[in-house]
């Protein structure tokens, strides 16, 4: 049995020790936020937190995230000012149609989250270069850009 601290919930979940935080998340959890797209580590599709930093779900072990604070998109909103509303990030990301098919779309949200908190939105071309890990096929990457941009402002 592993204990999960996700979004300020405990999830106890019988897990095999070699069960990726991404799948214990979605399977496990319920959590299906978190999307799978490539498994290996190359499309930031399944960007969670852990101790607050981005993470990549699918390589990271759950057993290893024991007793350690998880975040996904589904508690994005409540680390805003209110907890009532979106989170800026969520809003900016719907004022600027930064999404297409939006598969990418909790990644992306988790990972330009904690790039602002990291001081690393100062402009375009360094929102660019710290999401880089997050890949969309819909390429709406102008718009994410925009979005971030606009939201650092608000945080
Ligand atoms: Fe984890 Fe693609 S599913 S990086
Ligand atoms: Fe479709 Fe990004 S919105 S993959």
């Amino acid at each position: 049995m592993v204990t999960l601290a996700v979004n300020d919930r405990e999830y106890t979940v019988e897990i095999e020790p070699r069960v990726s935080l991404l799948s214990a998340l979605r399977d496990a959890c319920g959590l299906t936020g978190a999307k799978r797209g490539c498994d290996q580590g190359t499309c930031g599709a399944c960007t969670v937190w852990v101790d607050d930093r981005r993470v990549l779900g699918c390589l990271t072990l759950a057993i290893g995230c024991e007793g350690r604070p998880i975040r996904t998109v589904e508690g994005l909103a409540d680390t805003a000012a209110d907890g009532e509303r979106l989170h800026p990030m969520q809003e900016e990301f719907i004022q600027h149609d930064a999404f297409q098919c939006g598969y990418c779309t909790p990644g992306q949200l988790m990972s330009a989250v904690a790039l602002v908190h990291e001081g690393h939105a100062t402009d375009d071309a360094e929102i660019g270069e710290w999401m880089s890990g997050n890949l969309c096929r819909c390429a709406a990457y102008p718009h994410i850009r925009a979005a971030i941009r606009d939201a650092s402002t608000r945080m």
